[in-house]
């Protein structure tokens, strides 16, 4: 049977995901690089290091995989956001990839927003934010001209690693709506917006669907691994689509929620494009002619595992949150907003910071995992809410994946707050498996994503709403909103003081 390879280039890995006809996991690696943080708030990667880890996935697949070299017919990708890659007219990087979450960029965001702001929404139906790729390419033009001089080619992570493999520079639309060059609904680079900020188009790769084919995989490199055959290449798409794609998001009455050092609520929009105003993201879906929006909180696992190491660091996670089922809803009174490193969604803001409200004694440790596990969840409904408020929406189903779906309990608060069914995934894979259905769509095994997903994609049951728990915590999220307004003075006000 043939193969495709899903190649998830991630913050600090690239895994391959090699799969079957019929949705079979036959192998999977990993290969990790290094983070580069060469002052406070920078986050860099050397683009080579994606290189040499797909070489070592290679490597590691037709080592343990006798048929890889006979059966591999496509690959495809799925990419970190918004990190930008600079290329000179030779084709080669000319400095680090400046990453998603690197923090530098502040003072060009505010720039884009206060000179352009209501165009660069209209255009790209996002504001700007740090992690985008726009701001970067500015910092680079304000601070390294003479770097700038020499740029030929814009590329983000997954699409230099395509061209490494292809010869040929592309980029899907779901990666080119995270640079905030794309006009979003024509499909096209905004010529607006590149004279704006005086960026030549042609320093800007092709633009093709993720499911399109870009080329075909080098000789030289196939014949280093066995693989006589032609393989197929095709583009790919943005982790945050991928990660839909491979939890079956086909369909605007189902979410995701996927909680890990953030959290995502992540709903997929048809043609009819809803008018978020930038309070969500909102992007080209990986499936043709479509979109996704979503909310995102800085800090979802990432609260859990900082209270745990701070106030519960010798006990294990299930210890911690054995018992929180045995707590009523709300914790006894007691109120946690996941804000430790700022919030994007709803909230705007890198200077609120967290708080727990109405702490008495007779809180014990597990009121307080509990009302963690709360805020977090509190946090990723106020994201659920704005697409209820705003797009109409009604989510018969939310596909639980990450953290938020290993504790029985926590699926349980995930099912009560957003009040609707939870499912999980049988097999998590993440964004790769999206990426491995790219590939198998684009090699006409399946004629669309929807009939990939009935053979590659596997649902547990999760969680069901308990009708009066939904209730209390109706009640209790309307407090919980407004923590945000009564603490953001605070928070300022502290902030100038600290
Ligand atoms: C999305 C975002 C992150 C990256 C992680 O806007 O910044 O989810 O995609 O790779």
């Amino acid at each position: 049977m043939a193969y495709v390879l899903g190649l998830d280039l991630g913050t600090s890995a690239l895994k391959g995901l090699l799969m079957d006809e019929i949705g079979t996991i036959v192998g999977s690696a990993t290969a990790d690089y290094p983070l580069i943080h060469p002052a406070s708030g920078y986050s860099e990667q050397d683009p080579n290091e994606w290189l040499k880890a797909c070489e070592s996935v290679f490597e590691q697949l037709s080592a343990t995989v006798l048929d890889f070299g006979q059966q591999l017919a496509g690959i495809s990708f799925s990419g970190q956001m918004h990190s930008l890659v600079v290329l000179d007219e030779d084709n080669r990087v000319l400095r680090n990839a400046i990453l998603w979450n690197d923090v530098r960029t502040t003072t060009q965001c505010e720039r884009i927003m206060a000179d352009f702001g209501d165009e660069l929404l209209a255009i790209t139906k996002n504001i700007a934010l740090e992690g985008f790729t726009l701001p970067k390419i500015l910092w680079i033009q304000e601070n390294e001209p003479e770097l700038w001089a020499q740029v030929r080619h814009i590329l983000l992570p997954k699409d230099y690693l395509g061209y490494w493999l292809t010869g040929t520079m592309h980029m899907d639309y779901s990666d080119a709506a995270g640079t905030l060059l794309l006009d979003v609904a024509k499909k096209e680079w905004s010529q607006a917006i590149t004279e704006q900020f005086n960026i030549p188009t042609d320093y800007l790769p092709t633009l093709i669907d993720s499911s399109g084919q870009t080329g075909t995989l080098n000789r030289p490199l196939a014949e280093k691994y066995g693989i006589q055959q032609e393989v197929k290449i095709f583009a790919g798409g943005a982790d945050n689509a991928c990660a839909a794609i491979g939890a079956g998001i086909l369909t605007v009455d189902i979410g995701m929620v996927s909680i890990g050092t953030s959290g995502v609520f992540l709903s997929y929009e048809d043609q009819q494009l809803p008018t978020y105003q930038g309070k969500l993201h909102l992007f080209n879906h990986g499936i043709k002619d479509c979109y996704y929006s979503m909310g995102v909180t800085l800090a979802a696992g990432h609260s859990l595992s900082w209270f745990k190491d701070t106030f519960a660091k010798d006990q294990s996670f299930e210890t911690l949150l054995a018992g929180v089922d045995t707590i009523e809803p709300g914790a006894g009174g007691l109120l946690f907003t996941p804000y430790i490193v700022g919030e994007r969604t709803p909230h705007v803001d890198s200077q609120i910071r967290g708080s727990f409200i109405g702490i008495d004694t007779s809180h014990t440790l597990t009121h307080f995992a509990k009302s963690v596990l709360e805020g977090i969840t509190f946090s990723l409904k106020d994201s659920q809410q704005l697409m209820e408020t705003i797009a109409g929406k009604t989510f018969g189903k939310i596909v639980s994946v990450g953290g938020g779906a290993k504790n029985s309990d926590w699926l349980q608060m995930q099912a009560d707050i957003f009040n609707s069914e939870i499912v999980c995934l049988e097999a998590e894979e993440g964004p790769g498996l999206g990426a491995a259905m790219l590939a198998a769509t684009g090699l006409g095994w399946f004629e669309d994503l929807q009939a990939c997903s009935e053979t590659f994609v596997n649902y547990r049951p999760g969680a069901t709403p308990n009708p009066q728990n939904v209730e209390k915590y109706q009640k209790i999220y309307l407090v919980y909103q407004k923590v945000y307004s009564a603490t953001k003075v605070i928070s300022e006000a502290f902030g100038d003081e600290s």
